[in-house]
């Protein structure tokens, strides 16, 4: 089927999906898209129960990360015990270094600070480079996202195009609250990052995520010196 027709289907899988477990919603989409479906996985809270129900079911989806080169080292451990508990294949999409190594020599390791436009680059050449990669041939893309992540994230919907892409985007968790995705972790011994319990909820890398206080909202720890409206690094863009 050519890509652009997933579009239409929409509607009918929003349907089908209505009601449905996250187990039997994921084994419906790999069922009708055969070694179409991939989660994409930063090991954060949300992807970690994404994760423990794709591997203990054993969904056929495929399960990538984007490894930045600058994740934290928690990151990495757990990325370590994930692949070990479940005995699962993680694929690891890296940076071009015919991009990251010009950019590195004109800008230097940190460039991100200096600039908008040079974090922006930074996270073309890390993150959505790389997913470009990642989403090629396949026809829906899973994602952690959840609505309560952000007012524009509130805006997406649990099932839609993204038109970038041109994948069909599902975000199993998107009604869930952050309690909700903590205590599914606590009760199913799921491993997950130490850093949450340190005040760090959303997790990047390393130099652009920090530990957010009470009453801060969900991304504050994310490129806390930008305004709040360019918070976002380019994988997830404006959907239909
Ligand atoms: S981001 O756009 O700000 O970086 P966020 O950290 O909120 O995204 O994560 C939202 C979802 O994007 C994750 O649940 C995951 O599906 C995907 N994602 C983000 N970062 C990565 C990564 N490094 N590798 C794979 N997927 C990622
Ligand atoms: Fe670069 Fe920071 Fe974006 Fe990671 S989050 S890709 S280090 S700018």
């Amino acid at each position: 089927m050519p890509e652009n027709r997933h579009i239409t289907i929409i509607p009918q899988l929003l349907d089908q999906l209505s009601g449905l477990t996250i187990a039997d919603s994921l084994k419906l989409l790999a069922g009708k898209f055969p070694g179409q479906v991939t989660f994409s996985s930063s090991f954060g809270s949300e992807d970690q129960v994404i994760s423990d129900h794709i591997f203990s079911n054993q969904i056929q989806i495929s399960v990538f990360t984007l490894d930045t080169g600058r994740l934290f080292p928690e990151t990495y451990s757990l990325w370590n015990s994930t692949r070990e508990k479940y005995e699962a294949t993680i694929r690891a999409y890296l940076p071009d270094s015919r991009l990251l190594e010009p950019f590195l020599e004109e800008k230097g390791p940190n460039a991100f600070y200096e600039s908008v436009t040079n974090r922006k680059t930074c996270c073309h050449i890390r993150k959505v480079e790389p997913l470009q990669r990642a989403l090629k041939g396949q026809a829906v893309w899973v994602t952690g996202l959840r609505s309560a992540h952000s007012p524009e994230r509130g805006d997406l919907q649990q099932v839609e195009w993204d038109d970038t892409n041109k994948i069909i985007k599902y975000h199993p968790l998107f009604h869930w609250t952050t309690p909700q995705v903590m205590e599914y972790l606590h009760a199913r011994n799921v491993p997950y990052n130490p850093l949450h319990d340190k005040g760090f909820i959303s997790i990047g890398c390393a130099p652009c995520t920090r530990a957010v206080k009470e009453g801060e909202n969900f991304r504050a720890g994310r490129w806390w010196w930008e305004d709040a409206e360019k918070k976002e690094c380019g994988l997830h863009t404006h959907s239909t």
